[in-house]
């Protein structure tokens, strides 16, 4: 009997997803090879890192039949958006609880996510700072019932399980593993995941980022039990912190298009790979090195 994947009757997946080479003359000239993961092509509503974290945490909620599904976020969050898509294929009830005050309209991810059947509900901010206190969670109980909660970001065991599956995808020979790092869940994954002798470089796109050191030595453990040393992060391409940006980072995402007819996505993937290429100018790469970058979203 063929394999079927648990999520093939409900949705379409680009999985593996494609690995491309980039070709790029600041690569050949420091005798680099750079291949790209696209997971940002995995599906258009549940992109790159979106998917990877929440696939085994889909399939715990339903084989514990828990119907409703309970994130949190802030207003722009890609998770949010990625949480109320994915109760749309997979028939998940969901509830997003957003950092602040309501604001309406509401703005685009907030609409996409109530147009999905996500109902919203607000946490000041000093409260959702607590927001894992028993006492808000018995709250979430009486109010939305038995639920499976997902943590903000998506980062959770499960999540860290989906990740340390991109590795296995890279079917060419590489050297070493670059990803954005906002909470450190995707990190922990794709080190968790890696073969001896094969290294990963996250970039933290968070200014102040050296707490990631910690969280995804967390992650790991709740994983694996154990911790890696197989991974470290650059804390230099925050570009002011997230969702900050400067001059030198949008010429970088407009002379990426130009050359290779691809817009990076400015918060994540675009400060990985500004960082990359940094490190590479600097000779921080031995010529023979092929590097796998993962595209996250
Ligand atoms: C597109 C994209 N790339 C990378 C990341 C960072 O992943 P992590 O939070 O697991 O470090 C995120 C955040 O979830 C993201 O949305």
């Amino acid at each position: 009997m063929a394999y079927q994947a648990w999520w093939s009757r409900e949705v379409s997946l680009r999985l593996p997803s494609p690995l491309t080479e980039l070709v790029d003359d600041r690569l050949s000239r420091a005798g680099v090879r750079l291949l790209l993961k696209r997971d940002d092509l995995i599906h258009p509503d549940l992109p790159g890192n979106k998917w990877r974290k929440l696939t085994y945490n889909l399939r715990a909620a339903r084989e514990q039949d828990l119907r409703t599904l309970v994130t949190f976020g802030g207003a722009y969050s890609n998770h949010i958006r990625a949480v109320a898509a994915a109760g749309a294929y997979f028939g998940f009830d969901t509830v997003g609880v957003i950092r602040g005050e309501e604001h309406l309209p509401l703005n685009r991810s907030l609409a996409y996510a109530v147009d999905r059947g996500m109902r919203l509900t607000y946490l000041d901010r000093t409260s959702y700072r607590d927001k894992h206190a028993p006492e808000l969670l018995a709250l979430l109980r009486t109010e939305f019932g038995k639920h499976y909660l997902i943590p903000e970001g998506g980062s959770n065991a499960l999540a860290v399980r989906g990740c340390a599956e991109i590795p296995g995808e890279i079917t060419e020979p590489y050297d070493v593993v670059c990803v954005p790092v906002g909470t450190g869940g995707t990190l922990a994954g794709i080190a968790a995941g890696l073969a001896p002798g094969r290294s990963a470089l996250g970039f933290s796109v968070l200014k102040g980022g050296q707490f990631l050191v910690g969280e995804v030595e967390r992650l790991q453990r709740a994983f694996c039990g154990s911790v890696t040393t197989n991974w470290r992060i650059e804390y230099d391409f925050h570009f002011g912190g997230y969702a900050k940006s400067k001059p030198e980072l949008e010429a970088f995402i407009a002379d990426f298009a130009t050359r290779h007819g691809l817009t990076l996505d400015p918060i994540y993937p675009a400060k990985m790979m500004y960082g990359l290429f940094a490190l590479v100018e600097a000779g921080h790469f031995l010529a023979g090195t092929t590097i796998a970058a993962v595209l996250t979203g």
